[in-house]
Parts: structure tokens; C-alpha cells; sequence
């Protein structure tokens, strides 16, 4: 077993704690209170290569694996969580799923544009009555005599909403079949029939903007289709198995911006008359949550590898996004309270990692999903 990591893995990760460090950490704070979509940190995140990381060079991107992928989302979601929400859609989620679906068309239509960071993809799966329990979507893509399909219905939460120009979309177009009665579309949203909602007010990663999407009467053609009609749930749910490798990432990269900020105060801040990380009560959180971070990172090397050898990795990643949410979320909360009235005030960014970490214990597959998908591979019952 080998632990370094290639000269073109450490390549890409210096390009993206440059960018991270350089351009996105220093405004975080201030897209964080406007929400505003950072427009020009994405544009210029595509033209170093950022927006398709695993993409081949004939479709614009940088042609790099999995591991690269997972030390890049790092750095970036340590500069700013919002941004590597982000970068993780349009990779995991959008360019991903064409390049292992798509046609030869779609891949020069679609991946190249998002790659190269000049337009933003989304993935819509989600909606109003239905998160967890994904076939029970009701957005309906009705086929017609021409071979083109009638889109209508709602999906929300829809990451990059407001902004993107191009979705993954997943429509029932045969009820009757449950989850095999799913079929995923390629959707422009310039054309016909695509509305978007208002912007959601969130939590955390505010500067990633979300909204609520409409289809009425929307027309999709047979060259739309991603993948075969009746296979969309599979194409949606190994999609996410990589986009939780993302968002696994992104936990991590979050947990790490709180624990290097708490480092630093411990050794700083004095009560009692020493440095606060004297005391083993401040010892035992740090070392606890410098054992959190290598073994989410571990973890989701390990599924980012396995990935990478083209073998399954659906348990892999579940066990990553797992881990490493649940670490995030207990190190960002040990963090503010380690720094005590300081990390409740906005003043420095303590509570805004915390706010940030909730989200990835809650989309791409909630705890209580991952759980169940990793029980139902050990114990083979459902
Ligand atoms: N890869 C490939 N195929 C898979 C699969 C995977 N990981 N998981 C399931 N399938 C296949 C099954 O083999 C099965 O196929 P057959 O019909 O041929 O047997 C089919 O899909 C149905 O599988 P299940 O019976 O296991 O489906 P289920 O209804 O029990 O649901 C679930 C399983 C794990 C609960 C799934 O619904 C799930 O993961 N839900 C969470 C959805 C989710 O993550 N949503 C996130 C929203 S997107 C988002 O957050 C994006 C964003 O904007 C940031």
C-alpha cells in the first residue's frame, strides 16, 4: 500500500489551496452575509481546471482521478464551503453522470460547457414531497406520438438553480413501474417551460445559491434522454455513490478550516494563567478531532480509490459522507465552544463552519440514508 499521492495529484492540490486561499477565503465572509453566487470565483475556478476535475481533455476538462478530485474539494470547501458546493455538483453530480451515461452529443454539448466553467449544471432529483424516498417523485415526462416527451411538475432544493443553464433531470415516465419507471432528461433552462422559484434563505453555505424549479408543458427531445427511458433511478443513485465522495470531501475540508483556527487559539488564549490548550479538557477535543479528520480523510481516499479502479464503491462512499459529516459536525461544534464567546460571534468564521457543516449531514443522502445503505450491504436484509 502506498500513501503519497502523484505529482499531478499534488499538482492540482496546490491550484486549488492557491485559489482557496488567494480569491475565495478572504470575501467567504461577505458572500456569506449578501448570498450572492460567486460568479467570477466559479468562471475562474473552470479555467484552472476545477470544474472538471475527472474530465477528459477532449471534453475540456483536466483529466485527473478521483484522489485528485478529493484533494481539491478539500482545499476549496477549507477556503469556502459555499464554493465547493458548488464545484461538487457541477463535477459529481452533472459532469460525472453524462460522462458515464451520455452520448458522444451530449458529451461535447453539455460537459465541455460546465468544464471549462462557462456555464454552471444542476441536478434535480428532489422535490417537494419527496428527499429520502426518491421514487416517489411526481414530476411526469409524458411520451409523445412525435417521440418527444411533455415535462410538468416541481423538484426544489435545486443546488445552482437560480444560476445554472443546465440540469440532470429525473421525471417518472412510467408510473406504474416504481423505480423503474424513472427516466433521466438533459434539460436547458433557457427553453420553453422551464421556470425557477425564489432563492431559499438558508442556514450555511448561503453563497450557493438554491431554489425551487418548475416544468410546464416543457418539451424534451429523444436526444435528450440520458442513458436508456426506464433507467434513470440507477443513473441518479450511482451518481450520487461519487457526489458523496464529494460531499465527503467537503466535510472534511470544513472540519479542517475549525480545527487549524482552533490550533491557533489554544495556544493564543490564556485563562487561569496558560495557553488554553495546556489544559487536557482543550487537549482531549483536539485530539479527538485530529483522529475525526484522518480517519474521514482515509476513508474517503479509499472510496475516491476504489472509484478511481472502476469497481463498485456505493458502501465506500456512504461510509465516507458518514463519517466525515458526523466529524465536521462535531468539530466545527467543539470549535466554537472551545473558543467560547468568540466562535459565537460573527466576528470570526467558527460559527459560520458550523452553520456550513450541518448541510452535509443533510443532502446527497442524509446520516440516517447512509446508514441504512451501509446496514442493508452488511446484514443483507432490507
Ligand atoms: N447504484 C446503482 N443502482 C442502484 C444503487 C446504486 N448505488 N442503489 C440502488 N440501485 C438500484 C437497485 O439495484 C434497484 O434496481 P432493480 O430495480 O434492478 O432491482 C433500484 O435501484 C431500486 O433500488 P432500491 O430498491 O434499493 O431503492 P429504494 O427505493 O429502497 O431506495 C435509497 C434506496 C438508498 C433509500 C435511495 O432512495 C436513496 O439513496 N435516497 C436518498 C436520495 C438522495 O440522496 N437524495 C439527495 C438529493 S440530491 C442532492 O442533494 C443534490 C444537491 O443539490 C447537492
Amino acid at each position: 500500500m502506498d500513501f503519497s499521492f502523484t505529482e499531478e495529484q499534488l499538482m492540482i492540490q496546490d491550484v486549488a489551496r492557491r485559489i482557496a486561499q488567494e480569491k475565495i477565503a478572504p470575501s467567504a465572509e461577505e458572500h456569506d452575509r449578501s448570498g450572492e453566487f460567486p460568479l467570477d470565483n466559479i468562471r475562474l475556478l473552470g479555467e484552472n481546471g476545477l470544474m472538471g476535475i475527472e474530465v477528459p481533455a477532449e471534453y475540456g476538462g483536466a483529466a485527473m482521478d478521483p484522489i485528485a478530485y478529493v484533494l481539491a474539494m478539500i482545499e476549496i470547501a477549507q477556503g469556502d464551503a459555499a464554493h465547493s458546493t458548488i464545484l461538487s455538483v457541477n463535477n459529481s453530480l452533472f459532469c460525472n453522470g453524462i460522462l458515464t451515461y451520455g452520448s458522444e452529443a451530449q458529451k461535447q454539448k453539455y460537459v465541455r460547457a460546465i468544464a471549462e466553467g462557462k456555464e454552471i449544471g444542476a441536478f434535480a432529483l428532489t422535490e417537494p414531497q419527496s428527499g429520502s424516498d426518491a421514487t416517489s417523485m411526481r414530476c411526469r415526462a409524458v411520451k409523445q406520438a412525435d417521440g418527444s416527451y411533455r415535462i410538468n411538475g416541481k423538484k426544489s432544493w435545486i443546488t445552482s438553480g437560480p444560476v445554472a443553464k443546465y440540469f440532470v433531470l429525473f421525471a417518472m415516465t412510467d408510473p406504474d413501474k416504481g423505480a423503474r419507471g424513472i427516466t433521466a432528461f438533459l434539460i436547458d433552462g433557457d427553453r420553453a417551460g422551464f421556470h425557477r422559484g425564489k432563492t431559499e434563505p438558508k442556514l450555511g453555505i448561503r453563497a450557493s445559491a438554491t431554489c425551487e424549479i418548475e416544468f410546464d408543458n416543457y418539451v424534451a427531445q429523444p436526444e435528450d434522454v440520458l442513458g436508456d427511458e426506464g433507467h434513470g433511478f440507477k443513473i441518479a443513485m450511482s451518481v450520487l455513490d461519487a457526489g458523496r465522495i464529494g460531499i465527503a470531501s467537503q466535510a472534511i475540508g470544513i472540519g479542517r478550516a475549525a480545527y487549524e483556527a482552533t490550533l491557533a487559539y489554544v495556544k493564543e488564549r490564556k485563562a487561569f494563567g496558560q495557553p488554553i490548550g495546556a489544559f487536557q479538557m482543550t487537549q482531549a477535543k483536539i485530539a479527538d478531532m485530529k483522529c475525526k479528520l484522518d480517519a474521514a480523510f482515509l476513508l474517503t481516499l479509499r472510496a475516491a480509490w476504489l472509484k478511481g479502479q472502476g469497481k463498485r464503491f456505493t458502501t465506500d462512499a456512504a461510509v465516507a459522507k458518514l463519517t466525515a459529516s458526523e466529524a465536521a459536525m462535531w468539530i466545527t461544534h467543539q470549535a466554537l465552544q472551545i473558543h467560547g464567546g468568540m466562535g459565537y460571534s460573527k466576528e470570526m468564521p467558527i460559527e459560520r463552519y458550523f452553520r456550513d457543516a450541518k448541510i452535509t449531514e443533510i443532502y446527497e443522502g442524509t446520516s440516517e440514508i447512509q446508514r441504512l445503505v451501509i446496514a442493508r450491504h452488511e446484514t443483507g436484509l432490507r
